[in-house]
């Protein structure tokens, strides 16, 4: 197929919308690769059922081919089609968040091919809340359904607008829809169904507390670097830009700058409380105030990190987040962002912070 790389503009279901997403329904039926908006982040779609575009994901993104995709369904009805044995518990966090940041992992049926779960017997399913998502699953049919990672390179921040998806993966997608920036800016919460009792096993767009108030139990976080199973989003290093990022608590953040600036480097600090906000000056350091609201902060994070990286800093300080629930799914992605075990070589800055 002759690549039709496309960025259409953001539009309210108009006809000229509708048109993209037709457009988009012809590209997926021929095994081709479509990215478009979710409410949590771009994904790279492919239509489930062609092992053809489904190794063409894999290929773009560079990703390991026993790391599975999520995939993304138009209705709750739909539900039983692609997954099996699903508990009550499922079915009630479905029909409460979806559709939503929301990914539920669950036995697979046999319509979800080997490729698109690595090989296992599990499958991730969502249903995503952006108009664009949901009118190309409906025009797609309902037994096709969307395989779809976040549209970035494996270990790279996800894309929160169409310019980022162009930005990560050029031309070798074959269009990319525009929806705007994502509402959400993160990822989906993960939560898998497949042992005794409910693990979520990526913090995301869904807060732990909002899940157990509708389960009406406790909902445990999994230990990620011990699972057998393969989760991208839960290796150590992910999520990351290519500018050294380390989180630093408010009341060292300001010292730490300034140690690595008298070594020459170029600083970016980034806070969201007030007491981070204190001004550091130094001709080498520039500071970025993010919000202290975490629904605000996490629509931002990854556009942020995104724009620094272009700014040749030699490293990125960013204030330690709250310990709070509702910031755990940013805590999370920044510690995964600030992984690289090569950096610590760098300079004298040296600590064992999450090795
Ligand atoms: O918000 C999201 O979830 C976005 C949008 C596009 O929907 N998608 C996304 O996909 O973040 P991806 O592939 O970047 O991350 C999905 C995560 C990966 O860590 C993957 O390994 C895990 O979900 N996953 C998928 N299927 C799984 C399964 N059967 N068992 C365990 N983990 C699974
Ligand atoms: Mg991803």
């Amino acid at each position: 197929m002759q690549p039709t790389q496309h960025i259409s503009s953001p539009l309210n279901l108009s006809s000229e919308q509708n048109e993209q997403i037709a457009m988009a329904v012809r590209i997926l039926h021929k095994g081709g690769t479509v990215a478009f908006p979710t409410e949590t982040v771009y994904g790279l779609g492919a239509d489930v059922t062609s092992l053809v575009a489904i190794n063409k994901i894999y290929n773009i993104k560079q990703r390991p081919i026993d790391h599975p995709l999520i995939v993304h369904i138009g209705n709750i009805s739909h539900l039983q089609f692609w997954a099996q044995n699903i508990p009550e518990s499922a079915w009630k966090l479905a029909r409460h968040f979806w559709p939503g940041p929301l990914t539920l992992i669950l036995p697979r049926s046999r319509h979800i091919p080997d490729s698109v779960t690595g090989g296992q017997d599990t499958v991730g399913l969502r249903i995503p809340a952006h108009p664009v998502a949901q009118a190309l699953l409906n025009a797609l049919g309902p037994e096709k359904a969307l395989a779809a990672p976040s549209a970035n390179r494996f270990g790279r921040i996800s894309p929160t607008t169409a310019a980022h998806v162009y930005e990560e993966l050029g031309t070798e997608v074959d269009m990319i829809l525009d929806g705007g920036a994502c509402e959400v800016g993160l990822e989906s919460t993960i939560i898998s169904f497949c042992d005794q009792s409910p693990k979520i096993l990526r913090p995301g767009g869904i807060a732990l507390s909002a899940l157990e108030s509708i389960l009406n139990a406790p909902v445990i976080l999994a230990h990620n670097q011990n699972q057998t199973v393969r989760t991208p989003g839960s290796l150590p290093a992910h999520y990351a830009p290519t500018t050294p990022l380390k989180l630093c608590p408010a009341n060292q953040i300001g010292q730490s700058a300034l140690a690595f600036a008298a070594q020459g480097l170029k600083i970016l600090v980034i806070t969201w409380s007030d007491i981070g906000k204190t001004e550091i000056p130094h001709d080498s350091i520039r500071h970025f105030s993010m919000p202290g609201d975490p629904i605000l902060y996490g629509q931002q994070l990854y556009a942020k990190l995104r724009q620094f990286d272009h700014e040749a800093f030699d490293y990125m300080l960013i204030e330690t987040p709250p310990d709070h629930p509702s910031w755990m799914a940013i805590t999370d992605r920044l510690q995964r962002a600030s992984y690289h075990p090569t950096y610590n070589n760098r300079n004298e800055y040296n600590d064992n912070e999450h090795k």
